[in-house]
């Protein structure tokens, strides 16, 4: 390979014109003109025109007349300045074109699953090959096609930019980029495990870590001071668009600092990776307590490109008349509403009542929902009356509504169902009346977390149990007051999504033990699940703190990208299969005897490959099943390859005509009388009798290729 001359397609400008040339790339489209043949060649950083006519050489003319879509080729040519008229405006290099001299094809390519081409060969032409026209599944399928795409490599090379900011700034601001293991013991984000099994320790597992935490921590009781690590998190949970099994993390933690160090560079971080992104984000980012951001909101994660923040309305209604306020107030319960400006006509009385009183509020789980517009500096509404003139004055008052505006409320006893109906109400009227503005970043500190929540009962963590509280003064037996706690976490939220996440960690272990008698865990649990931590923070652990940004949802937002998978290069789909690899996969029994794990995983059902399905069922106790692992020994022998769902559709349809059997068996048919037969028979369980005692083999074995006493002899790989 002459890779030391080579030039690149994207780069060629008229400057170069007269200029040879030497490229290498994929044929992205090509026009045969009878007489001259254009292509487009396209490598890493562009698209350049190849020009072949007759005069360039007949052979190479031919080998031209034969390429096809994503052949691979070397060209050698000159680049020649486009005559007026015929430069293309959608290439960067539309200027030039390259006159070939040389051609060479490297590698051929089968008939594409999907359009690569992104760009017009000539003015005016339209090419429908974006990225999202074109089946997700498929594009996964065939992931190095898709990525040759010009737009989806944009992304991978931002994220590559992205990635080398975060390490020049945090090198800057002496953090190291420390590794720890994959292959480690589960640590507390909440999230289900990923498993390995270990075949030295059998019936051991390692899980995949679904953050580094614990190693983090462990590298400030080292002393190493300031650590950060790009690393690969896996959690076992229900995907979503934001959501991976496997995602990716700037995970950094220091010592001897406090929340306002963790603000000061993440913010500054965040605002240079935007840059990148041609993003410019006002600094500081405010800052809002969970609490606020809840009674605002309704949100631990407000969207503050809009607002439509909620009012309380409670103490202003305290002696309405109307009657599903009052059985509310009477109970003790919350009104609050928002005031959407100037819509009045586009939510017209049939929306507010057919469609949100009566549908949409009771589908995100509210009782109902009041309106009220205002006209002519006066409430109008079908309730209107049942409020008196103070109290209508003070509504107009607190939701600083003027005419043209519409005010939602919603009254219920459980201020948590005011709250998560208004949050939705809030979103669905911020879409439907388009309230969203594009092109804008609100970043926000969201902080105070509650310590604990309850769940059946229990307390639990609401981050991680090693976050510190805001005062280590608590009676871990006393669940109100520890109920009362806040953390000393802080989450960075843009545009409503939870971007990153962190505390100041618990150092003392004092402290650390409180809190796990508040969430009851014995000594032995504590010990039995993190031991090897504890006892790190009983050899003088330094005060410190971290936080932890999501990455793929970092790039995401800046590339304006609706999904994570658009800027992970292999992202699973969404049931968390990998349709290119087709993964997860069963495995060879042999390696599931080597992890002494036949007896149980091989038992299971093939995963179902479709999304929304669950894999795996459990076999009936007594019956045979036949695994997975079993059904793919088979096809193996028969020289079969088996995609999983055929494998889950054989495994399922074979464990049907068994389970038929042994309802059959179960039957008692000794006194049954024979059904009509072909032969004489007794019972319709016949007992076979050996063939070769009552039939001439003779004839049997007349067109036997080849015989052995009685039988047919067949090659050996047969009788394997
Ligand atoms: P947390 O669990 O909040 O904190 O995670 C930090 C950030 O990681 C991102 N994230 C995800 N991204 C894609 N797919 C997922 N399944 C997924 N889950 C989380 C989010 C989230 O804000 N150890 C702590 C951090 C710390 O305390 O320092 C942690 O992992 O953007």
């Amino acid at each position: 390979m002459r890779w030391k001359e080579r030039a690149y397609c994207g780069e060629l400008q008229t400057e170069q014109a007269g200029r040879k040339v030497l490229l290498m790339g994929w044929v992205d489209a090509i026009r045969d003109h009878g007489n001259l043949i254009f292509i487009h060649l396209r490598d890493v950083r562009g698209i350049v025109q190849v020009v072949f006519s007759p005069e360039s050489g007949i052979g190479i003319y031919q080998t031209a007349a034969r390429l096809k879509e994503e052949y691979v080729v070397e060209v050698e040519g000159t680049v020649c300045e486009r005559a007026a008229g015929t430069e293309n405006p959608h290439l960067t290099t539309g200027r030039v074109e390259v006159e070939a001299e040389r051609l060479r094809v490297l590698a051929r390519s089968r008939g594409l699953p999907f359009q690569i081409t992104e760009k017009a060969m000539v003015l005016g032409e339209e090419v429908k090959a974006a990225p999202d026209k074109v089946d997700e599944e498929l594009r996964l399928q065939y992931r190095y096609l898709d990525l040759r795409r010009p737009s989806v490599q944009a992304r991978f090379l931002q994220r590559h930019r992205i990635m080398g900011c975060i390490r020049q700034y945090l090198d800057s601001l002496n953090f190291i980029e420390i590794e720890t293991p994959f292959l480690t013991r589960s640590t507390p984000e909440g999230a289900r495990d990923f498993l390995v099994p270990s075949r030295l320790h059998q019936g051991c597992f390692y899980a995949l870590p679904q953050s580094p935490q614990l190693f983090k921590q462990l590298l400030m009781v080292g002393g190493l001071d300031r650590y950060f690590q790009i690393a690969r998190c896996f959690r076992d949970e229900d995907l979503r668009p934001n959501r991976q099994p496997e995602f990716t993390q700037l995970d950094l933690e220091a010592s001897f600092i406090d929340e306002e160090f963790i603000y000061e560079i993440i913010e500054e971080l965040t605002v240079r990776m935007f840059a990148l992104g041609g993003i410019e984000l006002p600094r500081p980012f405010p800052r809002m307590t969970y609490r606020e951001a809840m009674a605002r909101y309704g949100s631990d994660r407000p969207d503050l490109r809009f607002d439509l923040a909620f009012e309380d309305v409670t103490g202003l209604l305290g002696g309405t008349r109307y009657t599903i306020f009052r059985r509310v107030l009477d109970a003790g319960g919350l009104i609050k509403g928002f005031r959407v400006k100037g819509r009045s006509e586009q939510l017209s009385k049939n929306i507010l009542q057919n469609e949100y009183a009566l549908r949409l509020v009771p589908s995100f789980g509210g009782r109902g929902m009041t309106w009220m517009k205002v006209q002519d500096g006066r409430l109008e509404s079908n309730i209107v009356q049942f409020f008196s003139p103070e109290e209508q004055a003070g509504l107009l008052q607190r939701m600083g509504a003027g005419d043209g505006d519409v005010l939602m409320l919603v009254a219920d006893t459980d201020p948590d169902t005011v709250h998560k109906v208004l949050a939705s109400l809030r979103m669905h009227v911020a879409q439907r009346l388009e309230l969203i503005p594009t092109g804008v970043f609100r970043p926000l500190w969201v902080t105070d977390f509650p310590l604990f929540e309850l769940k059946d009962g229990r307390l639990n963590s609401q981050h991680h149990p090693f976050t510190m509280p805001d005062r280590t003064d608590f009676d871990p037996h006393d669940k109100a007051a520890c109920l009362k706690l806040n953390s000393r976490a802080y989450d960075l939220v843009v545009n409503g999504e939870e971007l990153g996440g962190g505390s100041i960690r618990i150092h003392d272990m004092a402290v650390q033990r409180k809190i796990f008698t508040a969430l009851e865990l014995s000594p032995d649990e504590a010990e039995g699940k993190f031991g090897f931590f504890l006892q790190a923070l009983e050899y003088g652990a330094p005060p410190h703190a971290g936080l932890a940004l999501g990455l793929d949802r970092v790039i995401a937002l800046i590339l304006q990208e609706p999904n994570i998978r658009e800027v992970i290069a292999f992202p699973k789909n969404r049931s968390a299969f990998c349709p290119l690899t087709r993964a997860p996969a069963p495995v060879d029994p042999v390696q599931l005897a080597e992890l002494g794990l036949q007896g149980g995983g091989a038992e299971l059902e093939a995963p179902d490959a479709a999304p929304g399905k669950h894999a795996g069922r459990k076999a009936a106790p007594g019956r045979h099943r036949i695994s997975a692992g079993e059904i793919q020994h088979i096809a193996r022998l028969a020289r079969l390859h088996l995609e999983p769902e055929e494998l889950h559709a054989f495994q399922k349809d074979l464990n049907a005509v068994l389970d038929h059997f042994t309802t059959l068996q179960e039957l008692d048919t000794r006194d049954v009388e024979p059904m009509s037969h072909v032969l004489d028979l007794k019972n319709v369980w016949r007992e076979d009798t050996p063939a070769l005692d009552s039939v001439d083999p003779a004839p049997l074995l007349q067109l036997a290729p080849m015989r052995q006493d009685d039988y047919f002899k067949v090659p050996k790989i047969l009788e394997s």
